[in-house]
């Protein structure tokens, strides 16, 4: 629920309705199984255009869409037209604040039995105020996780399902009581995947390293987003490869990326200090630039940014 007194809306079943109004029964078919699909979109507040700057919302309705061929979960929507969704909602709800949206597909019918051909398919977007989701300024403390990626002939982690998540929870879950920030989880076969709810890079004998998509990872579009920049604007070499968790513990420098968790330096790993133990300098040249970028800075990248006014 967001935290302002005005009345919030989302968009539910092609209509927008009062927050409190899209609800859905105990019976419901995705509350019961998991059977969803969704997305995490930012917008940031830049009060100077008195605008809030949604970034790469295009991409991620993309990836949602193209997601949901994987399940045969099809909406009648297209990207376009969720494009538009979003400039309304945003319009109507009027968080002067950042924000983040948050689209999902699920199945809009009640019964016991999970299934994804009995009940319809539905889009549904909300949005709430959301700051930092990890500190990326002072370098994260993390463990590897006893637990593992859920592998793509199980549950497809390129999906973002709504039911895979409960393997982040358990990831993220056990890294907090044990007194770490968060955590990175490695596929089946012991190779590194990811982060709990957000993918992750290694500076590596002046390389910028990353798993390769078939590690069990989300595509991330903030994976994506940073290698382009790190490219090309600023000549770092990128690979994309099989990452063993040892190299964990003599990489140079750790990253995690993603919208929730934007770019936030890693300066510890099981116990041991990453690199210096300092944030590393490509890391900090990164966030750098993200942050100008997402916020509609850097006009080369302004395609990526969706500019909504606001009243
Ligand atoms: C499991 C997982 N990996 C990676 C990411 C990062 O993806 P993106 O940059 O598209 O937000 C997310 C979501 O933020 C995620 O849930």
């Amino acid at each position: 629920m967001s935290t302002s007194s005005a009345t919030q809306y989302s968009y539910f079943r092609q209509g927008f309705v009062p927050e409190a109004e899209a609800v859905l029964p105990i019976q419901n078919q995705s509350f019961l199984y998991g059977t969803s699909l969704f997305e995490g979109i930012r917008g940031y507040w830049e009060p100077e255009q008195n605008a809030i700057v949604v970034f790469r919302a295009k991409e991620h309705f993309e990836r949602l869409l193209s997601n949901a061929n994987i399940f045969g979960m099809i909406v009648p929507e297209t990207v376009e037209e969720c494009l538009q969704i979003v400039v309304d909602l945003i319009q109507k709800n009027g968080l002067k604040t950042d924000t983040y949206l948050r689209p999902t597909i699920f199945k809009d019918g009640c019964g016991v039995g999970p299934s994804l051909e009995k009940f319809p398919n539905s889009l549904s977007i909300f949005t709430t105020p959301l700051g930092a989701y990890v500190d990326i300024e002072n370098g994260l403390n993390v463990c590897v996780s006893s637990w593992r990626r859920n592998a793509d002939n199980a549950i497809p982690s390129r999906a973002k399902a709504g039911g895979a998540y409960m393997n982040t929870a358990l990831v993220k879950t056990q890294a907090l009581r044990d007194g770490y920030d968060d955590a990175i989880v490695l596929t089946q076969d012991g190779h590194v995947s990811e982060g709990s709810a957000m993918n992750l890079f290694m500076v590596r004998r002046g390389k910028l390293v990353t798993p390769s998509i078939t590690e069990d990872i989300l595509e991330g579009i903030t994976r994506d987003t940073l290698m382009e920049l790190a490219i090309n604007e600023l000549g770092m070499p990128v690979e994309e490869r099989t990452v063993d968790r040892s190299e964990l513990y003599v990489a140079d420098e750790l990253f995690f990326c993603g919208t929730g968790a934007q770019v936030a330096p890693i300066t510890k790993v099981d116990k041991r200090p990453v690199g210096t133990g300092e944030i590393g300098e490509w890391s900090k040249q990164l966030q750098e630039l993200y942050f100008k970028v997402v916020k509609n800075q850097v006009p080369k990248y302004s395609h990526w940014c969706q500019v909504i006014l606001l009243g």
